[in-house]
């Protein structure tokens, strides 16, 4: 039986786009047939005049971990480093020493707990990222949890993060070429590629290896770019057309010329700069340079986010951008940075019903309050999978 639902009384819809006033949404078997006609159908829902715009979709997470790292807060207040944590027994080392010794169950119970979270913030879709492994067995123990995961829309990427104790960044590049770029290839685990490409982490020609070559295995590169230095790795995604480029802190408008030339999304993290305390990237220049903007959280045990809507709001009141350029980057051209524009990330007709309904009278309230969760129901692919208890 064909499954139909029709969403009425919508005050203010966001498309992806632009912003719609007074209409409704058709929706057939989980999929969006019309915008603007009221068709026959027993399952009604009454938006009762709230705003209504796509599920945020969350195109860069390390959502997968053991472990926090509130006991780095203290050191942050003070004024020390990412660098300097990391040297202290912080940082990503002390999360893969914990993610290592976690078992998969335990992983993907942990995991799930903070999709929860995302999806009853407003996140239907998310990129998620392995990297806290750094071993054949362990990354691929992360990326079978990651291939696990439901409720919503979830797409695996391999990341090259650190370098393994023990281990120089050439002798794990080799690990990576040689055995983990093929097995995830054969077992079909990852969509993506990515590399942290840093002064202490990866150059621009190890980075472009590992990339490369995971291209050649058919898994898209993306690059951790810029973060605390500017030493070619968002060039480097030109030259390589990487999907995206994510971070950008210190990315010069070179750089971002090229980017824009070569088509790579500039994903922008802005809870990153917000917990470390350092400059915002400038969201404006990139986007007068031509490239087009995403945002994501970046979830990650030194930046522990689930909610879009702060990044929205980060995005306006730290990187001026406005709320309709804001959404859409953290809608639509989010879905662009992970390659599933043609399903979610706007709602058009033939795309996944994946809808808020958020207790907020137009796009601008998302951006202009500050912390509280303004969504009152999550439907996925047609369904509701989250409602607030109002
Ligand atoms: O994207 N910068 C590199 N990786 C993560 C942080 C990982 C961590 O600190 O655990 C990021 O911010
Ligand atoms: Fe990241």
């Amino acid at each position: 039986m064909l499954m139909s639902l029709l969403i009425k009384n919508i005050g203010e819809l966001f498309d992806g786009r632009r912003i719609i006033r007074n209409t409704c949404i058709y929706v057939e078997d989980g999929i969006i047939k019309s915008i603007g006609k009221e068709e026959e159908t027993d399952e009604i829902i009454d938006a009762k005049g709230k705003f209504i715009m796509p599920g945020f979709v969350d195109c860069h997470t390390h959502a997968i971990f053991s472990g926090y790292r509130d006991f780095e807060l203290e050191w942050k207040i003070d004024g020390i480093s990412y660098k300097e944590i990391a040297e202290r027994g912080g940082g990503i080392g002390y999360t893969v020493e914990q993610t290592k010794k976690a078992s998969k169950e335990r992983l993907l119970r942990e995991t799930m707990k903070r999709v929860k979270e995302m999806i009853k913030h407003g996140t239907t879709t998310a990129e998620m990222k392995s990297g806290y492994g750094l071993d054949l067995e362990n990354e691929m123990k992360m990326l079978e949890v990651i291939n696990k995961i439901d409720k919503i829309d979830v797409i695996p990427t391999f990341l090259v993060h650190a370098i393994p104790a023990g281990k120089n960044a050439d002798e794990y590049i080799e690990e990576v070429i040689g055995e983990i770029i093929p097995e995830i290839a054969r077992r079909k685990l990852a969509k993506f590629i990515d590399i942290f490409c840093e002064e202490g982490y990866f150059n621009v020609k190890q980075s472009e290896r590992v990339l490369v070559e995971g291209k050649k295995y058919g898994m898209t590169p993306k690059i951790h770019a810029d973060e605390f230095s500017c030493i070619g790795c968002s060039e480097l995604a030109a030259e390589i057309y990487a999907v995206s480029a994510d971070h950008l802190l210190m990315t010069d408008e070179k750089s971002m010329e090229k980017m824009a030339k070569a088509g790579v999304i500039a994903t922008l993290l802005p809870a990153v700069p917000f917990v470390l305390n350092t400059p915002y990237p400038n969201a404006r220049k990139m986007m007068k340079a031509g490239l087009k903007i995403a945002l994501a959280t970046d979830l990650n045990p030194n930046c522990y986010v689930t909610n879009m809507q702060f990044i929205v709001q980060l995005a306006c009141y730290k990187m001026k951008m406005k709320p309709i350029e804001a959404l859409k980057a953290a809608t639509l051209n989010a879905a662009k940075a992970i390659k599933m524009d043609h399903l979610v990330g706007s709602i058009e007709e033939g795309k996944k019903a994946d809808l808020l309904i958020m207790d907020s009278p137009s796009h601008s309230f998302i951006a202009y309050e500050i912390g509280r969760n303004m969504v009152s129901t999550v439907i996925k692919s047609g369904k509701i999978i989250w409602q607030s208890e109002e």
